[in-house]
This record gives C-alpha cells, sequence and structure tokens, in this order.
C-alpha cells in the first residue's frame, strides 16, 4: 500500500539514517523530509537518495503552527515519523527554552495538525513520536529501564523531551490519535555531529586534540549502531501495537571512561600510532551539571513482540565509525565550522 509519510529532522544524525532506509526500501512511499536545517542538519547527509523519485525535502520549522497547519494540508500525511528535536544535553544546559520551544510547542503544533487534518478519520493513519531513554532519569549501579519505569528526566533536554512524550500521549487519550513511541539509548554512527562523545573524541584524535572526559569518567551509557535504531524504527512504524511504547537499546553498557580507551587503541592501530599514543589525550575536566550517572535499556519487549535484536557488536560498530570519519573528512571539515568552533571554545573554554 502506498503512503505519504513526513519524516521530521531527517536532516540530522539519526533521521537521515531514517530517510535513507524509507526512501531506498519503500520506492511506492512518498517521503517528505521536514528539517529546519539547523546547526545540527545537514542536508550533505542525504547527497546519495537526494535526487530519488519517492523523496522530497521540505526546509521549515515545526515550531511555526501556520506553515506546519498548511503543510499538513498540501501533503495529507498518512505518517508522521517525529524526529526533530533539540538533541544535545549540553547546549539544552546553556539554552533551556530553545528546548522547551523545539521540543514541547514543535511536537504540540505537529500534533495537533495531524489532528484536525484526519479530524478522527483515523484508519491507517500513525503518528510515531522518537524519544529518549533519558526520560527515565538515572539509574544506580544495577537494573534496567523498562517500558514500565517512572519518568523522572534530569536535564533541560529530558525534561523537554519527557513532555512531548506527555503530550503525544495526552493527545492519544483525548482525541484517539493513534500515536507509538519508541525511547532509545545512546546512537552512534556516521553522520553524527561531532558534539557528541564519539565523533567528538575521533575528532580530537585525528586532530591530536585533548578527549575532554567529564568527572571521574565513570558514567555508563549503552551504545547501539545507529543502523540498528532505523530498523528498530522501520519495524515499530509498520508492525508496532498503537499507543504502546517500545524501548531500544544495544544491550551494550560502557563506562564512559572505558568506551575512549577502545576508541583511543583502535585508532592508534588504524592511524598507525604507537600503541598508547591517543590514550596520552585524555584529559578529565568539569563534570557536566545534573549528569545521569548510568541508562540502560531492557529492549526485551521489542524483541519478543517484533523480533528486533541489535545486529553488529561494538567492537564492529565502533570500527565501522571511526573508518567512515577518516574517509569522509571533508564532511568533518565542512562541520567544524566557524560557528561550531564558537560552540567548542564556550563548552570547553
Ligand atoms: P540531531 O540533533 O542530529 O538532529 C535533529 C534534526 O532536527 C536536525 O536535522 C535539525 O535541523 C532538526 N530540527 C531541529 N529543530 C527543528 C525545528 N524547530 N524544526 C524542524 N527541524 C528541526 O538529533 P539526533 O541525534 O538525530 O536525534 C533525533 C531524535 O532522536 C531526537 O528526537 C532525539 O531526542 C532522539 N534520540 C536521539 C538519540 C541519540 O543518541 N542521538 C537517542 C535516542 C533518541
Ligand atoms: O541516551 C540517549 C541520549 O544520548 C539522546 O537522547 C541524546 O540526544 C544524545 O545526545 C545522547 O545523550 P548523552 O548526553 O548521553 O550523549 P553525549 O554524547 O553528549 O555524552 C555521552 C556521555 O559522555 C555522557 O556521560 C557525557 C560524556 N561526555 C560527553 C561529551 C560531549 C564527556 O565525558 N565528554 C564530552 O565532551
Amino acid at each position: 500500500m502506498s503512503k505519504k509519510i513526513i519524516i521530521t529532522g531527517g536532516a540530522g544524525f539519526i533521521g537521515s539514517h531514517v530517510v535513507r532506509l524509507f526512501v531506498t526500501k519503500y520506492p511506492h512511499y512518498d517521503i517528505i523530509n521536514l528539517d529546519s536545517l539547523t546547526y545540527a542538519g545537514n542536508l550533505h547527509n542525504l547527497k546519495d537518495i537526494e535526487n530519488s523519485k519517492n523523496y522530497r525535502f521540505i526546509k521549515g520549522d515545526i515550531t511555526n503552527e501556520d506553515f506546519i497547519n498548511e503543510l499538513f494540508n498540501e501533503i495529507r500525511p498518512d505518517g508522521v515519523i517525529h524526529l526533530a528535536a533539540e538533541s544535545h544535553v549540553d547546549r539544552s544546559i546553556k539554552d533551556p527554552l530553545a528546548f522547551a520551544k523545539t521540543n514541547i510547542l514543535g511536537t504540540m503544533i505537529l500534533l495537533n495538525a495531524f489532528k484536525n487534518l484526519w479530524d478522527n478519520n483515523w484508519e491507517n493513519k500513525l503518528f510515531y513520536h522518537i524519544s529518549t531513554d533519558e526520560v527515565y532519569g538515572t539509574l544506580g549501579e544495577d537494573g534496567l529501564f523498562t517500558e514500565d519505569t517512572s519518568y523522572s528526566p534530569n536535564s533541560p533536554y529530558s525534561a523537554s523531551k519527557a513532555s512531548s512524550d506527555h503530550f503525544v500521549r495526552a493527545y492519544g487519550e483525548t482525541y484517539d490519535l493513534p500515536y507509538v513511541i519508541s525511547n532509545c539509548s545512546n546512537n552512534y554512527g556516521s553522520f553524527q555531529f561531532p558534539e557528541k562523545l564519539i565523533p567528538l573524541f575521533i575528532n580530537n584524535i585525528i586532530n591530536n586534540k585533548p578527549l575532554p572526559v567529564y568527572g571521574d569518567g565513570n558514567y555508563t551509557r549503552d551504545w547501539l549502531y545507529v543502523i540498528d535504531h532505523a530498523i528498530a524504527i522501520d519495524l515499530i512504524f509498520h508492525e508496532g501495537a498503537t499507543t504502546e511504547t517500545y524501548n531500544i537499546g544495544g544491550f551494550n553498557e560502557w563506562k564512559n571512561i572505558d568506551l575512549v580507551k577502545l576508541l583511543c587503541q583502535q585508532m592508534d592501530e588504524k592511524l598507525e600510532r604507537e600503541k598508547g599514543t591517543s590514550e596520552q589525550l585524555i584529559t578529565y575536566v568539569k563534570d557536566r551539571p545534573g549528569h545521569d550517572l548510568r541508562y540502560a535499556i531492557d529492549a526485551s519487549k521489542i524483541n519478543k513482540y517484533l523480533g528486533w535484536k541489535p545486529s553488529v557488536t561494538f567492537e564492529e560498530g565502533l570500527s565501522k565509525t571511526i573508518d567512515w570519519y577518516m574517509v569522509n573528512s571533508e564532511w568533518l571539515e565542512n562541520v567544524n565550522s566557524s560557528a561550531y568552533k564558537d560552540y567548542y571554545e564556550n563548552q570547553y573554554e
């Protein structure tokens, strides 16, 4: 069956992988990539599919209500896959209002436009909201986040995502809007903006710059290869049950400091540097305020009901990711722009 799907945030890191998967796998769908191209959005991420017949890019801001209403009336999307967001915790600490605007208000404007467009004719319609494991707050040394873990966000970013999740559910309860939500752990892979841990550290190792580890480095994250996230999103969009939440994770917990050491080892080999060279760049810096100690996902529900599991080991995924950044040095140079330099200097002083 043919479908029109608006994917928001499709020029970003995860969004570009989702757009590519849908455009190539479903030639009979119309895929509309709606993105305002903030610092994190980059159309170079989609060069390989930009001329596909079933693909169209529209530059626009999800917080512009009139524009979104007009667009929904023109396109009449059967589905929305909503990834557009301000996504970086450190930036949310510096500018929380920007996160409330895009992540909460932007999500509400999309929900409202979808509700008004279909006016209760919900057959074969779906609003799929992409969220994060950070809404659950932090774990101690033990335990895993399940779909029933209560929300306890600690950063302006996670609070804004938690709020948007609540609005999606509220539109489901109040207006019967068909929705599904997934909450995923930390992604890594190609096309990730180098302000997040893994691409930042790859970039710095290449350029022999310090590797700024926050606090004592004993914070734990659960890492997932971005293509496995895109595959999970495809499965949930097509086979997930409406009004359900699915947790997605890598079954792959790493303390930051251990991850950084593994990255250093792999990069020393690839750059043909003497063993131990990159580790010397590790520099412990001031901690992130409100830093969550540990995230870890119980992804047994999506595994049990949709048969999903990660397809690559972390060592393989990390190696492929490093190779991608080394081969695509031009992409990295382009995003290392003056605006990015300003952010970097301000963040790490
Ligand atoms: P990203 O920052 O790389 O990309 C976000 C995209 O949204 C960019 O292309 C940006 O231009 C666009 N955008 C931002 N504000 C917009 C606006 N007002 N209107 C239209 N477009 C706008 O983010 P990402 O890492 O790819 O994350 C995508 C989604 O997945 C987010 O909702 C995020 O919360 C969620 N998520 C991310 C991770 C992760 O590890 N990166 C993990 C779990 C969930
Ligand atoms: O858990 C999912 C979340 O993962 C997503 O919702 C977010 O959009 C995504 O940005 C990511 O959030 P994190 O804050 O976990 O990712 P980040 O890469 O910023 O940091 C990962 C860990 O590394 C975290 O414990 C902070 C630490 N860190 C990060 C940076 C940028 C450092 O020690 N030094 C750094 O310079």
